[in-house]
């Protein structure tokens, strides 16, 4: 595959690309160059409809009858339908709620009483930290329970398994730099141990095909409001193998994870099959415009996704080589196509200066603490001719050193 080396060989690529229609169904601003779809999706056209008609019909004009009539009470049921395929998981074994934390913390604990006696459970020091959080959060409660952090300088994977752990929760994609574990692998070594592994999608659902049920993989969580499009906040999705799903008792024993919620039983008695991985009442809102974000997902080829992310990443990170060495930048994601996400990450000793200037510039990424820029590929409406275009911006930024500008010093709550 050889690389565009003008802007007009970028645009022919868009021109013979197969998802390029696929831009026309999102909101884009003129002239922005969006390269953060790993964080926040943009707006899709068809989710205003969608959420105006859950708010003036539905929730206007229906009122509570809506809960029957536009099928509320279903909603995360169905919405894990249409996930699922995008995950590659079986039928009834997604359902959507809650957040991804709070997803984490159901499957964690599950996953823990189905490992009675192992008493150690193992994360990467790297994890996106809510996942640490979480976890420490839910030992907290129990007794005896020991974490051995692995990467980032500590041990391997391999040297951290042994017959007394009990769960292992891995990223898939690594939120800072992008890396990708090969999950069939790892799954089968933690499972060799006799260890369940928990899965953070949240940097690879919708950025690459995955494949939880092919391999074998025990339980999963991520959002939807990066790659899949669902909007700020939008729920959460929680996967439990079918293997699992009836010995699985979850923690947060809400009325809606109940087997039968409007007999208001003073008993709890977890529904079967995945609805037990409930809790309360849906944030139905925030439902409309993922409803129509997984529409789109229907009718998307995800090896299509995965091919021209690479393709993209890949020009990205020669364009960068080509364009930006002797400015302090350097990759900090794999160079290795097939190691990485869909995001790449640079150093720079002023990232978070510089990635400001970018923004200013109408390229928007992300700065991630220390020292790293992010910036996220979205094969559903990006273009190749918005990944030359980024280089041009960020060559132009570090070459000026308009970064220096007092104005990009300051440190917004969210970066
Ligand atoms: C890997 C990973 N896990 C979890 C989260 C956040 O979870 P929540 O939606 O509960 O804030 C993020 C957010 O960026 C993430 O990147």
């Amino acid at each position: 595959m050889t690389t565009p080396t003008t802007r007009e060989a970028c645009a022919d690529l868009d021109a013979a690309d197969p998802l390029a229609p696929l831009r026309e169904e999102f909101v884009l601003p003129e002239g922005t160059i969006y390269l953060d779809g790993n964080s926040l999706g943009p707006l899709p056209r068809a989710a205003r409809e969608r959420v105006r008609r859950m708010v003036d019909e539905e929730w206007g004009q229906g009122l509570i009858r809506s809960w029957n009539d536009a099928g509320w009470f279903d909603k995360p049921a169905v919405l894990g339908e249409r996930v699922a395929p995008v995950i590659g998981a079986e039928p009834s074994s997604v359902v959507v709620c809650d957040s991804t934390s709070i997803n984490l913390f159901k499957v964690f604990t599950a996953a823990l009483a189905l490992r009675p006696g192992r008493k150690v459970v193992v994360a990467e020091r790297g994890s996106f930290p809510t996942d640490l959080y979480m976890m420490e959060g839910a030992t907290g409660l129990l007794d005896g329970y020991q974490r051995r952090l692995i990467g980032d300088g500590g041990p391997s994977l391999d040297e951290a398994l042994d017959d007394e752990v009990a769960v292992v929760v891995l990223s898939h994609v690594d939120y800072r730099t992008g890396a990708l574990h090969d999950m069939a692998a790892v799954t089968e070594r933690i499972q060799r141990h006799g260890a369940l592994v928990v899965w953070d999608l949240c940097h690879s659902a919708g950025a690459l095909p995955i494949h939880l049920a092919r391999c074998n993989a025990d339980f999963a969580v991520g959002c939807t409001y990066k790659y899949l499009n669902g909007g700020p906040g939008s729920p959460a999705f929680v996967y439990v193998a079918p293997r699992h799903q009836d010995a699985a008792r979850q923690p947060l024993s809400g009325w809606h994870g109940h087997a039968d919620p409007f007999a208001f039983a003073s008993d709890y008695q977890p529904a079967t099959g995945i609805d037990r991985f409930r809790c309360g009442t849906p944030q139905l809102l925030s439902y409309a415009p993922l409803e129509e974000a997984l529409e789109l997902w229907r009718h998307v080829d995800l090896d299509a996704v995965r091919a021209k992310s690479v393709r993209m990443t890949s020009l990205f990170v020669d364009l960068v080589d080509r364009q930006c060495t002797g400015f302090g930048v350097e990759v900090a994601s794999p160079r290795d196509p097939d190691a990485r996400g869909s995001q790449v990450a640079l150093r720079h000793e002023s990232s978070y200066p510089v990635m400001q200037a970018l923004i200013d510039r109408n390229a928007i990424g992300d700065f991630r603490a220390p020292d790293l820029m992010r910036f996220g590929f979205t094969p559903l409406y990006l273009r190749y001719v918005d990944v030359w275009d980024a280089v041009v911006v960020l060559r132009d930024v570090l070459s000026s050193e308009v970064w220096r500008s007092e104005r990009y010093a300051t440190r917004d709550a969210v970066t």
